[in-house]
């Protein structure tokens, strides 16, 4: 027990200060982890390396956004987290999702991981509603099988699951063909979240959707990563779109991820010229510049089975130097927690400027 004194002058003990209480806190453990990941595709016409060492993590409360053209590796990236990849495909490196090592747990593990700790939201899930089901009937589902919510229960939480999708409850007595492109999306949402995962990774969630809505369904899974205390990759073309709904983006180029970093800078301040060239070719709504910006990049990225040699951006990068085509840049930081892939950028890198003028 604690003493006490009567004296009001007698010395009070300082509360510990706010920094110690931190340091005490055990690190949280990330809700993803992936490690030197390399994922190739066995073919007739030979091996394809889809992804090529690539490094990444989510936290809890955390959105990080995934960014890069079609054909970077990034739907690839996103099969491997809950071992959904194709029986083609050989993988290599560490993932781990809620302190689970993906690629050993035994199946029963991996059921229960796939609807109880992590959830997918696929690119094109729009099609795979049953259009003879109700929705309540589909939200349903998944927690009758995998969830402990008691069968008379069930009705319940999917007006819970609705509401925080921001749909009617009365959505539920309603089919597919019922509801607008946007709404079906948020009832594949509410079924990403009907088994309280902690993790939801989401390819391309609203590719299918016209902007607006885009914009509407974007906000609300970032908006129930903040209330619900989830993490979130979030997978697109549209780096704009991160920009504004991510805490950290990642920038995915042939396989690899070339910036990483929070959100607003990756996009404000790109420090790849791949990242620079996406992050211009999304003009800014009233800024009179961007109506002058370069309209895109020019040229396809590589074919995987003919990557460039060097650095695998350089025959379309506006600032390349000769030695690019023979030097494949190592990941250094730009500044901390900002690892960039570019021979411009980190320790011995020099200035931009300075490269782009000579
Ligand atoms: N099942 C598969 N078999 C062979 N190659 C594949 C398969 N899936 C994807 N690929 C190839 O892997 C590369 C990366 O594709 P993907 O991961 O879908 O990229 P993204 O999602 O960024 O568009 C592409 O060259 C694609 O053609
Ligand atoms: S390493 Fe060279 S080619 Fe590659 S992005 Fe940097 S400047 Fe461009
Ligand atoms: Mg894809």
């Amino acid at each position: 027990m604690s003493e006490t004194t009567s004296d009001p002058t007698a010395p009070v003990a300082s509360p510990a200060p706010v920094s110690d209480f931190v340091k005490s806190e055990k690190p949280r453990e990330p809700l993803l982890e992936i490690e030197g990941l390399e994922v190739s595709y066995r073919t007739a016409s030979g091996e394809i390396p889809a992804v090529r060492g690539v490094d990444l993590t989510v936290h809890a409360g955390e959105s990080v956004g995934l960014a890069g053209e079609s054909g970077c590796g990034k739907s690839t990236l996103a099969s491997t987290i809950l071992r959904l990849q194709p029986s083609n495909a050989t993988v290599r490196g560490g993932i781990r999702v809620c302190g689970k090592d993906v690629r050993t747990i035994g199946w029963s593990d991996l059921r229960a991981l796939r609807w109880g700790q992590a959830a997918m939201v696929f690119q094109g899930a729009l099609h795979s509603l049953n259009p003879v089901q109700r929705i309540g009937d589909q939200i349903a589902e998944p927690i009758r099988i995998h969830d402990s919510t008691p069968a008379k229960g069930i009705p319940a939480r999917v007006r819970e699951l609705l509401n925080q999708v921001g749909l009617p409850a009365d959505r539920a007595q309603a089919f597919p063909h019922q509801l607008s492109g946007g709404q079906r999306q948020r009832v594949m949402i509410a079924m990403a979240l009907a088994c309280r995962p902690e993790l939801i990774v989401a390819d391309e969630p609203t590719t299918a959707l016209d902007v607006m809505v885009q914009a509407q369904v974007l906000s609300l899974l970032t908006g129930l990563v903040e209330e619900l205390g989830l993490g979130l990759l979030m997978i697109t073309h549209d780096l704009s779109v991160l920009g504004s709904t991510c805490s950290r983006i990642a920038v995915m180029y042939a396989g690899r991820v070339v910036e990483e970093g929070p959100a607003d800078e990756v996009f404000e301040h790109p420090q790849h010229p791949y990242s620079a060239a996406l992050s211009a070719a999304f003009p800014r709504i009233g800024d009179p510049a961007a109506r002058y910006a370069p309209a895109g990049l020019p040229g396809d990225p590589p074919n995987p089975q003919e990557l460039p040699s060097g650095c695998t951006f350089h025959p379309r990068c506006p600032v390349a130097l000769a030695r690019c085509s023979e030097y494949d840049p190592p990941i250094r930081m730009a500044e901390p927690n900002r690892p960039v892939a570019c021979v411009l950028v980190g320790e011995d890198g020099r200035d931009r400027s300075a490269a782009q003028s000579s």
